[in-house]
């Protein structure tokens, strides 16, 4: 178990002196390291059992730091981190070179945003170096929407949690390129296309199922608890399968079977993207074989979760 508490200054030190702090975000709990040192970040890759080749994100504190980590920023990431900062939208951007080469992967970009969380942001703002943070989870597994998710799988091998409460979104960060043409969403997230269309116009979306050396943690496994998950037609499956032995996971709709998860009982697609991975880690612990899920409406954070379940169910 590792400490679990609200104390910035216990955090502040620990992350001074190279060492990891899970801490809370809007999105989910990240695993952070002082982004400018590399011993720290290698502990990162080393706790999460993460390939090399998957890149961390960089937080700061607000968008008046940006300009201490990237050469260049285009019009219409300026207008996105003004009006969507902080929140869960990380902006890819050419790094300067006091971001280390160990933090992108070797990519001359790198990740960077703006949490939206009280104690997180206060604890950015004393801290002379941006935070390197992933999700506080084990390299491909459900990412932690609480402290105690967290404690679960990686209490061992951290000393602090800061405890911020459950995130609010529960969605990962949506990932934005700029390249040649129209402004890229990398992974859908937290924010939905349709509030990035509304301030910069049209963007393309390239969600990849493979691997892909520009987005590695887009990998078509991902997200996946230890059952295997199978995404159905519930309304059908219903009358054909052994509830016994099967965990439903629903949007709405209460199945009345012995182990099911139901999103949103009143239809709220926030509410389903705040219980989603919770959703997904106590199914996994349900005395069942395997778990059923349903996609969910596919617009806005819905296209988010139905990204994240079909990654849970591809193995
Ligand atoms: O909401 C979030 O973004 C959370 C919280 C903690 O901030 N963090 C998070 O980090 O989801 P992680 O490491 O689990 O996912 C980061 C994703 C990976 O898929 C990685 O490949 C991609 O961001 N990424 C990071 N830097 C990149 C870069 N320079 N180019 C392309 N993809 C990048
Ligand atoms: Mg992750």
């Amino acid at each position: 178990m590792a400490e679990t508490g609200r104390d910035i200054q216990v955090a502040k030190k620990l992350l001074q002196s190279g060492e990891l702090v899970a801490v809370p975000t809007e999105t989910v709990y990240g695993l952070a390291g002082n982004a400018l040192h590399t011993p720290a970040i290698a502990k990162i890759f080393e706790v999460k059992d993460r390939p090399s080749f998957d890149p961390l994100i960089v937080h700061i504190s607000d968008f008046t730091q940006l300009g201490k980590y990237v050469t260049d920023v285009p019009d219409a990431a300026q207008e996105l981190a003004r009006h969507l900062w902080p929140g869960p939208l990380t902006l890819l951007l050419k790094k300067k070179s006091i971001i280390p080469d160990m933090v992108t992967s070797g990519l001359a970009t790198v990740g960077i945003r703006c949490p939206n969380h009280p104690l997180t942001h206060e604890l950015l703002s004393s801290l002379a170096f941006p935070l390197a943070a992933p999700s506080a989870n084990p390299f491909g597994y459900v990412s932690p929407t609480t402290a105690l998710h967290v404690d679960e799988q990686l209490g061992t091998k951290i000393k602090y949690i800061l405890d911020g409460g459950p995130s609010t979104v529960g969605m990962e960060s949506t990932i934005v390129g700029f390249g040649e043409k129209r402004p890229m969403v990398h992974r859908l997230g937290g924010l939905s296309i349709e509030n990035l269309e509304e301030i910069i116009g049209p963007v393309d979306v390239a969600i990849h199922s493979r691997s892909n050396p520009l987005a590695p943690g887009q990998l078509e496994s991902h997200y996946a608890p230890r059952k295997r998950v199978f995404t159905v037609d519930l309304e059908r499956a219903i009358n054909m399968i052994d509830f016994e032995k099967v965990a439903v996971m629903s949007y709405q709709k209460d199945y009345q079977v012995p182990h099911q998860y139901i999103l949103s009982p009143s239809g709220n697609i926030h509410e389903a993207a705040r219980n989603f991975f919770a959703a997904l880690r106590e199914l996994d612990r349900a005395p069942v074989d395997l778990i059923l899920a349903e996609f969910v409406p596919d617009e806005g954070i819905g296209r988010a979760i139905n990204d994240r379940l079909r990654r849970a169910s591809a193995k």
